[in-house]
């Protein structure tokens, strides 16, 4: 089978890391390279001799048979419809788009045009989601009471996009995939201290329909980097925690019992159980994802984290960003 020819439009700090991926992927040809910063093609040119460098995403689109949009967050709607207008599948980075309407109308134009496009939500491919969806699915936690995690560090401070919209789309997408489901309101509280208008420090709380609740905490102004996830059942509770270089999930057969029969003298019983560690692939989250793209393109799997995925986390970051404005009052979400 040919490789398939592949370009990369925004080649920064995250970018990078796809040019990186790609250039070492079997069935594909990193064919181009699309970035407005001249220091950046230059450099990448010496990296990748023989790959085509432009500042130009017309130029990209016209060499490559698909294309991974990692650019700054406000180009990504407009870069999106120019590859599905152009009939060129696309991945593209988290945020999928910064309005409910640009998403929407994207994914509706993809749909119609028959152009498969996903969106760079990296963590649906993390090997400890996915066994913590099993493990939820199957029903080995127990019922589910509430989750919440921690996604803090110091810089990168980031002018265009607060840290719900930096580090949301993590949270979020994490928290529909292992609910299955979106949330029916969000509430969001933030502060700004370094840049006027731009939290730095979010906290958003989403409700579920079936009462649970899954709570973020984001910031890039904390003296730790933590990314830490925990969820708590009625049976057992799990965390997983990706700065640990290995082990990264653990499983606590810890919970409070509620006896069957309560009388006035019984007490809820703590349930002290082992921790142990499961085993699970240490497989790169973007390894995963871009040979799922593409495995898509070649029509040999249904997309994961898809348009409709995009759209859904879209919603709820809009949401929470309106929240956010009224300093934390709950925002409803209709037809997610
Ligand atoms: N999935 C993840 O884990 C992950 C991690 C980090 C960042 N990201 C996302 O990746 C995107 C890029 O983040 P970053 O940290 O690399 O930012 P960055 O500012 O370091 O890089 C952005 C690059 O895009 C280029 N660019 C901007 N507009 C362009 C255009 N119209 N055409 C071509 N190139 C253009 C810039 O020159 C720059 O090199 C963001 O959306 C960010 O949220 C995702």
């Amino acid at each position: 089978m040919s490789r398939l020819r592949v370009g990369v439009v925004g080649a920064g700090t995250w970018g990078k890391n796809h040019v990186r991926t790609l250039a070492g992927m079997p069935e594909v040809e990193l064919a181009a390279v699309c970035d407005l910063s001249p220091d950046t093609r230059t450099r990448l040119a010496g990296q990748y001799p023989g790959v085509h460098m432009t500042e130009s995403a017309a130029d990209l689109l016209g060499r490559v048979d698909a294309v991974v949009i990692a650019s700054t967050a406000s180009t990504h709607a407009a870069l999106g419809r120019q590859a599905v207008d152009a009939g060129i599948p696309a991945l593209i980075e988290k945020p999928f788009a910064l309005t409910v309407a640009d998403a929407e109308g994207l994914a509706e134009a993809a749909e119609r045009a028959g152009v498969p496009l996903l969106v760079g939500h990296l963590l649906e491919y993390h090997p400890v989601v996915e066994r913590l969806g099993t493990m939820i699915q199957k029903g080995e936690l127990g019922d589910l009471y509430y989750l919440y995690s921690q996604r803090v560090n110091l810089g990168q401070v980031r002018p265009d996009e607060n840290a719900l919209w930096s580090f949301g789309p993590h949270d979020v997408s994490v928290a529909l995939f292992l609910m299955g489901d979106a949330p029916v309101s969000v509430a969001a509280q933030g502060h700004s201290y370094l840049q006027r208008g731009i939290e730095d420090v979010v906290f958003l709380t989403m409700k579920f329909a079936s009462g649970v609740v899954a709570h973020a905490q984001m910031s890039w102004l904390d003296p730790h980097k933590e990314r830490r996830l925990t969820v708590v059942g009625s049976r057992q509770m799990a965390v997983f925690d990706d700065m640990a270089s290995r082990e990264k999930l653990r499983i606590y057969d810890k919970g409070i019992d509620r006896p069957d029969y309560v009388s006035y003298g019984e007490s809820l019983s703590v349930r002290e159980g082992d921790i142990y560690i499961p085993r699970v692939s240490n497989a790169e989250p973007l390894a995963v994802q871009l040979k799922h793209f593409v495995s898509v393109i070649r029509k040999e799997t249904e997309p994961r984290a898809d348009a409709a995925d995009g759209v859904r986390v879209v919603r709820v970051l809009e949401a929470a960003g309106q929240s956010l404005a009224r300093d934390g009052a709950p925002v409803t979400l209709r037809g997610s």
